[in-house]
């Protein structure tokens, strides 16, 4: 029987065959103890020397790392592994023999992992990542088609940018300038006022200079937008998803949360409602911490962020921001117009902000006056402003960036692991 290594719990005291790689391997003199992986996840083989033929046993103890095989053997439950199963192997075929595998199980350097990203992929820990990175978007289309939503997909190649346009990669369009998508924002709002509630999933690119351990040049962002949701009901439903994503994550990735020795208390406990905190009171917050830096209109660095988010155990939004250092399509507070309704969801235990999201500008007076306020070319927006032209309503709608939320999740350091292949700032290979 041809079986996976995730499915052997249905086969326990049988004979199966899995498909696997080499991931490690030790010896005693009668004994050898294979590491396997088959991509669904990882199980000891054990070769005891008096129970198969001679050549048997000496091919498992000279088999090369990472050598692709069909090994045979009966399953066992056993306690002492984390798995809980192990096979007691009766044949080894092998399919190829992998010389030199660059990555032995000693420690090398961040930059020889990145440069053999490729191969990388394939250890124990970053196989948990992509592991949980999957759950989170598995969850993500759980919790957006249980509520409602419509997935709807905005385009890669646009006219024009809603985060402004420094970071922008221009790229030709047969005549025409193009960029990369920085948000697919603008079209997810067209899309609620034809479908209501709306989500994207798809990729982002930010020319960024940053080289940080937050920032990617292309990442991947979820972006939800909502026809007749005001700033509050947006708030509600930012906090039940990223909730909703942690249970998800915390009762479907166990072993893999074990693998990354993630400190599973900090995630059990994220439940709705989020603490809230405004900019004006963030401040005020800062300074008496000490940190004498900042000033009201200033943009909030990292050790800010992480100085606010300490303060609490689950994300916190930090609401009403300057106008001044936010986009231009932020609905002004009613009471007072140098603060927007807008929130940033600040993530626990310094993996900063993981949400950018608001009420959306739905006066065409007033929108138009901020996209020449902010010298953006209003022919390429005038689609855009067709949205408050004809039917408009408030609206609102975030975007979650994937690899903050899965680094947070994770308890991974840097973004640059939790995306298969990271684009950072000198980095496009492999
Ligand atoms: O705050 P941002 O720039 O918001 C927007 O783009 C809005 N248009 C979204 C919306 O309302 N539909 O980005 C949203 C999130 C951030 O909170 C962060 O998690 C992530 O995207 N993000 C990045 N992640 C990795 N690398 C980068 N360079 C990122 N820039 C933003």
């Amino acid at each position: 029987m041809k079986t996976t290594i995730t499915e052997v719990h249905k086969y326990v005291g049988q004979e199966v065959t899995i498909g696997a790689w080499l991931a490690n391997k030790r010896s005693s003199g009668k004994i050898a103890f294979l590491q396997l992986r088959d991509g669904t996840g990882f199980i000891q083989g054990v070769v005891v020397k008096n129970d198969v033929s001679e050549d048997i046993f000496q091919k498992a103890k000279s088999l090369s790392q990472e050598s692709s095989l069909y090994v045979t053997g009966t399953i066992q439950e056993d306690s002492r592994s984390p798995f809980g199963y192990e096979l007691l192997v009766t044949n080894i075929e092998v399919l190829h023999e992998a010389v030199d595998y660059p990555i032995t199980p000693k420690n090398h350097g961040t930059e020889f992992l990145m440069d053999h990203r490729h191969l990388w992929l394939r250890s124990r820990k970053q196989h948990a990542v992509m592991k949980i990175r999957n759950e989170i978007i598995r969850a993500t289309y759980e919790f957006f088609n249980q509520n409602g939503f419509v997935k709807v997909d905005p385009p890669i190649l646009t006219g024009s940018a809603p985060e402004g346009t420094t970071e922008l990669f221009k790229t030709k369009y047969f005549d025409e300038d193009a960029f990369l998508s920085q948000s697919g924002q603008l079209y997810m709002e067209a899309a609620a006022m034809a479908l209501g509630k709306v989500f994207s999933f798809g990729p982002t690119f930010r020319a960024e200079k940053s080289k940080t351990r937050r920032h990617l040049i292309e990442f991947w962002m979820i972006e939800p937008e909502m026809a007749f949701y005001e700033f509050e009901d947006s708030l509600k439903v930012q906090e039940e998803y990223v909730a909703y994503i942690v249970q998800s994550v915390f009762k479907n990735c166990s072993l893999e949360l074990d693998r990354l020795e993630r400190d599973k208390s900090k995630l059990e406990n994220i439940a709705t409602p989020f603490p809230r905190i405004t900019y004006d009171d963030a401040i005020k917050f800062l300074h008496e911490k000490g940190f004498d830096d900042i000033k009201w209109g200033d943009d909030f660095g990292a050790p800010h962020e992480t100085a606010i988010a300490d303060h609490f155990d689950k994300p916190v939004f930090i609401t009403h921001y300057p106008t001044s250092i936010k986009p231009f399509y932020m609905q002004p507070a009613p009471d007072r117009d140098d603060v927007v309704l807008c929130a940033d969801m600040i993530a626990p235990e310094g993996y900063g902000e993981i949400i950018g999201g608001s009420e959306r500008i739905h006066d065409y007076e007033l929108l138009k006056q901020r996209i020449e306020e902010h010298n953006l070319p209003l022919a390429a927006y005038q689609w855009y402003l067709d949205l408050s032209k004809y039917g408009s309503v408030p609206h609102s709608g975030f975007g979650l960036g994937l690899e903050r939320t899965v680094a947070w999740i994770s308890g991974v350091e840097h973004v640059r692991e939790t995306i298969p292949f990271p684009r950072l700032l000198n980095r496009l290979y492999p």
